[in-house]
């Protein structure tokens, strides 16, 4: 037993089905590189930040590691911008406030997602009409079998919707440990997403500020998404599908209303949420788990629910929008089966 290994450890998840860890590794930028070749590698842990955008399907985990660091640091001041650091521990929420109350611009779309900054690069977090990729200069990662680190640049992390590189099974052994961001003095809102636009319209506010907006996202999610404090859940539970604009217009037939998103010439994205609720699913229950009654997309522990429970509802759901319009829906959130 050493300080930062935990034995049967229960951790909360944020849809609020707790996990029992075996063997819990928590360690930051002091921890010896000794102990993971001597110790964790033999253990191979899953990485889970905090736990807020996974379903454990089972009730136990053999072992899992997570960075506990969450200092921040300015790396470079310049008149337009400046580079900060922070460790992966971080919650992205404070991160957020604590650089709008500094006058640094650019992630205030992205207020209110819950986890942590380690896990942001990772899905590529995005709301609102910004993607954190956006702001990313570079992220640091250790290997969690060998102690030894690397740092990979924004290219170099491959993002995309909802992806990146550390997305890929080969890269499924790297621990996040800093994330570098390049942040802006100058503000630029962009208040342009239909939700925000009627915030705005309806308060009577014309030219918003960073500030603005960030307020409008924390009042709009408010409204939408359930608070996983209160309600388990781990926002949308599954991407919006990219579809070939002839599948999208075939689909049209049918579905006249269905919305989309340009994406490129061939393609274009389609909200997963709109599928869900049109096959009457908004507010449906299954066993102790959900659909919220606000936003089809998001899958909640409605009572007691157990993981299974969760992903049983998330194949009911999968399956029946795969016979309804030929869409297979990917999950967003991680799961461990
Ligand atoms: N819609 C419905 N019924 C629903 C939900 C959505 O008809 O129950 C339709 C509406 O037409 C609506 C459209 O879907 O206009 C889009 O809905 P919304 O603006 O709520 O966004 P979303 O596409 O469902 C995405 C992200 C969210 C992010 C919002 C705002 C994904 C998978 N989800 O949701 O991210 O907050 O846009 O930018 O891309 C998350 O990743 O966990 C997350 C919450």
């Amino acid at each position: 037993m050493t300080e930062h290994l935990h034995h049967d450890f229960t951790l909360s998840t944020g849809f609020k089905t707790p996990i029992l860890i075996e063997r819990y590794f928590v360690v930051n930028d002091q921890t010896d590189s000794s102990l993971f070749t001597d110790q964790i590698a033999k253990y191979n842990p899953h990485i889970i930040g905090d736990a807020t955008n996974y379903l454990f399907v089972s009730e136990s985990l053999k072992s899992a590691i997570t960075y506990s660091g969450n200092s921040v640091s300015i790396l470079s001041d310049y008149d337009t911008h400046a580079i900060i650091r922070s460790e992966a521990g971080k919650n992205w929420h404070e991160f957020v406030m604590e650089m709008l109350n500094m006058h640094l611009y650019g992630i205030e779309n992205l207020a209110l997602i819950p986890g942590t900054i380690g896990a942001a690069p990772v899905q590529n977090i995005g709301a609102y009409g910004k993607e954190v990729a956006d702001t990313i200069l570079s992220v640091h990662c250790l290997n969690v079998s060998t102690g030894e680190k690397y740092v990979f640049s924004k290219d170099e992390c491959q993002f995309s919707y909802r992806s990146s590189i550390f997305k890929k099974h080969d890269y499924s052994n790297l621990l996040i440990t800093h994330v570098d961001f390049i942040l802006s003095k100058v503000q630029s809102p962009k208040a342009d997403y239909p939700d925000v636009e009627t915030f705005f319209i309806e308060k009577q506010i014309t030219n918003p500020s960073s500030h603005d907006i960030a307020q409008a996202i924390i009042a709009i999610r408010r409204i939408k998404l359930p608070d996983p404090q209160i309600i388990g859940n781990a926002g949308s539970f599954f991407k919006n599908p990219v579809i070939s604009i002839e599948t999208f217009q075939s689909l049209l037939l049918e579905y006249p209303t269905l919305p989309s998103y340009p994406v490129d010439d061939l393609n274009v994205k389609i909200p997963a949420g709109w599928l869900i609720d049109n096959s009457g699913y908004k507010g449906f229950r299954y066993k102790g788990a959900g659909v919220h009654d606000k936003q089809a997309l998001v899958l909640i522990n409605s009572h007691n629910a157990t993981g299974r429970d969760i992903y049983e509802l998330s194949l009911l759901i999968q399956h029946n929008i795969h016979q309804r319009f030929g869409i297979m829906l990917e999950p967003e959130v991680n799961i461990l089966l």
